[in-house]
This record gives structure tokens, C-alpha cells and sequence, in this order.
């Protein structure tokens, strides 16, 4: 079988020649002795027409069809210069390998994102969702070849972990404890010692700290991989299982970090924008009108540059706009990250040294002894879209900051290790992988851009 895309790309062979096609039937018209069938395979974001006439044995069959079925087309393809499209098949023969019904769910009209969420076995069979998910799939190897060029090592860190390393207590434990009868210690918590690992566990928030094991080996690794965050956060930007992309660097510091970051984000809007121009163009006509060239603008041009303490200046300015008010030392919230890259910079800003309170513990504390060198880049439409920092190298100075949040050091062996045997400067972030297909697409909501959500109540399939 000859795919649809084979044919749209290499028209000049293919016309003429009698060819095979295997698709899925968009829709149908006939009439007493002819029909045209428009069938999409999946290959490529366009259609394909079928001819078909009552010479074909099983004509009556054909025109009996229901949208959704599978059929394979055999015909010669025919240039039709006056139609829309460049070709269509003259059919000689067409196979019904699956029959449809007419309680197919994707009928021929628009449906709403809502109702697609659930059918999320059905949709990738939509426009929007070839559109989405192929995309999807180019940026996820666009990342890695952005990595691998510059001799980047993926490292695969584990899932299951005993460690927080974010401390926000927002993990999924992993158990395999009888939940009706939980094993008891003296003082009556929950003895783990009795698990599965001999301990407690639970999934990953971040390949983070054992990304660092792996850069104070190999200089420069990335991660790419599915993360899991108990937020209780019913939003359009927060699922509980998300990929995340994590490099990590060695012999480098925060500024070495944002100019990596601000290179990989150029070079994925490059990137689908050159592979994926057919859907990119639908994203830009459907989706949300002047997508392209806002990103052919973001992909030519440097990003902002604002420390957290400047933010606030501004956000105080303006806390008339705002539900929750700012001052310096609360974390931003969406409305101000977007306002702060939407309303003043109208770009993708960095955010710079934010106050250790509010940041995780494995952050190099600056100079002032308030702040620490983090980084958060924010851009219009999403806000928050990677959160990134330099890393504490420094024995001691990381063992005060553990003591001062009640993190038991035993815990931490391998990670102090680290800043016992060949410490050095080095620095790395997170990419939010669905933020980043989000912010690609101009779809606006995390559900629409990862095939099967999980988010608060809802894990279906
Ligand atoms: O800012 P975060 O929490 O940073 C880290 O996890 C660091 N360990 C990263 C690093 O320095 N190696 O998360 C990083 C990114 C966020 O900027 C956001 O894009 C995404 O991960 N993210 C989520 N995406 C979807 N749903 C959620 N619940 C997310 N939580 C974070
Ligand atoms: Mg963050």
C-alpha cells in the first residue's frame, strides 16, 4: 500500500499509475451510479477523493458505507487540475476491511473539545488530533536532536523513587501494602520498613537529582521522560502525569543555562514549523490566528530578561489587575506570569533569582543570602513553561539549606556525594513538555495536547 503522504509528496511519479490505498472513510456520496468517497490514512493532513462507479461488483456495498470504515482502495490516480485537491482514484476495485456504523461518534461536523476529552480513543481520528499529535511526536524528536547534536548523553532515570525532589510533597505512593491492614511501628506510623522497596516510595516529581549523578560524569545529559505531581489543581496547565525534559550541565552557571534553554525553544519552533507546515498552518487558520508568525518572531528574536525583585516592582504597579496581590517573596501566580510576559514584555521572559522560600532546596543561594539562582521562563498564553536554576555545589552551604528545611541528610547521601568528589558549578532545568506542545499549537488546555489526561478525578483509558 501507498500512503497518502507518499502520494501528496511525490505526485509527479504517482499520477497516472495505478495505485493501492488503505484509509479510513471521512465521508460519502452517491448517487445511482457513481459515489465519491474521501478517505484520510493517517499519513498526512490532507484527503484523498475516491471515484467509484456500479462497474465495481460490490458497488451496492460501497455506497452503503458509514463513516469511519476501513477500506482499501485499488485505481489509477488521476491529476484534477480543476478540484481543490491535485488528485483523486479512479477506483478498479475497493475492499471493505471493517464496516462502520451510523452511531459512529465522528460525524461530520465540528464537536466540541469537551466532548472529544471523552472519546479519547476516537479523536486522534479528528483533524485537530492528527494535527496535535503529530506535532507532538516532531517536537519530541526535535528535543532529542537538539540534545544529541550537541553530544548531549539521555540518561533514563527511574519512575519510582524514594526521593522529593521538588519538597512540595506532592507525590503518588507506591505501595504494595495490604491498605486494610497496614503494617504498624510503635508509635503507630505506617511501617514501610514491610514494603516492597524497605522503604517509603513513591513516583517520580523530577529525574533532576539523579540527572546531576549523571552530568558530574558526563558533563552534559538530558532527560525526557513521564513525571507525576499530586497537585490538586483543577487548571488548564496542570496534569497528574506529564513528560518532562531535564538537561543538566556541568562546568557551567545560570547564564549558560537560559542561553541553552533559550536555544532549544528556537530550534524546536524552527523545527515544526519547517516539518509539520501543513498542520502548523491549520493550527495558525483554526486554532489560534497569527500563531506562525508570532513564533517565526519568537524564533528570530532574544528573549527578555527580568530579576524577581524588578517583577515585583512591576506587578505592585499593577495589582489593581491582579485576584491575589503580589509583594516581594509570594511565588507568582499564572495571572502574573502572564501579564508580566503577555502585557510588558510580549515576548519570552526569563525570571530570575527568586527568594529562597520559595524555591527548592537544591538551589545556589546568590550573594545577597536572599535570593537564589533560579530561572523560570514565562511565555504568552501559558506563563510558567520551563523552571530552571544553577545548582548548590557547595558542600556545606547545601547542608545548612537541608537543615534549615528538615531534610535528613541520610537520604541525600548520593546527592552530597556529589559535592564531596569533584564538585563544580553546574546547572540545569525542566522543560514541561505538554507546556511546550501547548505553547507550539496554540491549543489551550493540557488535556487537548497528551493522548490519554489524568488530572483530578479523571483516568479513563
Ligand atoms: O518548575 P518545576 O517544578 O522544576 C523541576 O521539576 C526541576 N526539577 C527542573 C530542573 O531544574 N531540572 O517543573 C518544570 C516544568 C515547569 O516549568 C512546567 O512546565 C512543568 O514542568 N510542570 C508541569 N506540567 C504539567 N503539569 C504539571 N502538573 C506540571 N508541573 C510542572
Ligand atoms: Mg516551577
Amino acid at each position: 500500500l501507498v500512503t497518502i503522504r507518499e502520494l501528496y509528496k511525490e505526485k509527479d511519479k504517482f499520477i497516472g499509475q495505478t495505485v493501492e490505498v488503505g484509509g479510513w472513510v471521512r465521508s460519502i456520496r452517491d448517487s445511482k451510479t457513481f459515489g465519491f468517497i474521501v478517505v484520510n490514512d493517517g499519513t498526512f493532513f490532507e484527503t484523498l477523493q475516491i471515484v467509484y462507479s456500479d462497474k465495481l461488483s460490490n458497488f451496492a456495498d460501497i455506497s452503503k458505507l458509514n463513516v469511519g470504515a476501513a477500506i482499501v482502495i485499488k485505481g489509477q490516480l488521476v491529476a484534477t487540475p480543476q478540484a481543490k485537491q491535485p488528485f483523486e482514484i479512479q477506483a478498479e476495485e475497493i475492499e471493505i476491511e471493517g464496516a462502520s456504523s451510523p452511531e459512529y461518534p465522528l460525524q461530520k461536523k465540528r464537536h466540541s473539545m469537551e466532548y472529544l476529552r471523552t472519546i479519547s480513543h476516537l479523536r486522534p481520528r479528528t483533524n485537530t488530533f492528527q494535527a496535535v499529535f503529530r506535532v507532538r511526536s516532531l517536537i519530541a524528536y526535535a528535543i532529542h536532536q537538539f540534545f544529541q547534536e550537541r553530544d548531549f548523553v539521555y540518561v533514563h532515570t527511574p519512575l519510582i523513587t524514594g526521593s522529593d525532589c521538588e519538597g512540595a510533597g506532592e507525590m503518588f505512593r507506591v505501595t504494595t501494602l495490604d491498605m486494610n491492614e497496614v503494617p504498624k511501628t510503635e508509635d503507630g506510623s505506617v511501617d514501610y520498613s514491610q514494603d516492597f522497596f524497605g522503604k517509603e516510595t513513591n513516583l517520580t516529581v523530577s529525574g533532576q537529582l539523579n540527572g546531576e549523578t549523571y552530568a558530574m560524569a558526563f558533563r552534559n545529559i538530558y532527560t525526557f521522560g513521564p513525571t507525576f505531581r499530586a497537585e490538586n489543581s483543577n487548571t488548564t496547565r496542570h496534569a497528574a502525569e506529564f513528560w518532562m525534559i531535564e538537561p543538566e550541565i556541568a562546568f557551567a552557571d545560570l547564564k549558560d543555562d537560559m542561553i541553552l534553554a533559550e536555544n532549544m525553544i528556537k530550534y524546536v519552533i524552527k523545527y515544526v514549523l519547517e516539518h509539520a507546515p501543513e498542520e502548523m498552518s491549520f493550527f495558525n487558520s483554526f486554532i489560534d490566528k497569527g500563531l506562525i508568525e508570532r513564533l517565526q518572531h519568537v524564533a528570530s528574536s532574544d528573549f527578555g530578561h527580568v530579576t524577581y525583585t524588578e517583577a515585583i516592582e512591576i506587578l505592585e504597579k499593577n495589582n489593581d489587575n491582579f485576584d491575589y496581590k503580589v509583594s516581594w517573596g509570594c511565588d507568582l501566580q499564572t495571572e502574573h506570569e502572564r501579564f508580566l510576559t503577555e502585557q510588558v514584555f510580549k515576548k519570552p521572559v526569563f525570571v530570575t533569582d527568586y527568594p529562597k522560600e520559595i524555591k527548592a532546596f537544591y538551589m545556589k543561594l546568590n550573594d545577597d543570602n536572599k535570593t537564589v539562582a533560579a530561572m523560570d521562563l514565562l511565555v504568552p498564553g501559558i506563563g510558567e513553561i520551563i523552571g530552571g536554576s544553577q545548582r548548590e555545589d557547595n558542600y556545606e552551604k547545601l547542608v545548612a539549606r537541608m537543615n534549615e528545611l528538615g531534610l535528613k541528610e541520610e537520604d541525600y547521601d548520593f546527592y552530597l556525594d556529589l559535592r564531596k568528589y569533584g564538585s563544580t558549578r553546574h546547572a540545569g532545568f525542566g522543560l514541561g513538555f505538554e507546556r511546550c506542545v501547548m505553547y507550539l499549537t496554540g491549543m489551550t488546555n493540557i488535556r487537548d495536547v497528551i493522548p490519554f489526561p489524568r488530572t483530578v478525578n479523571n483516568c479513563e483509558l
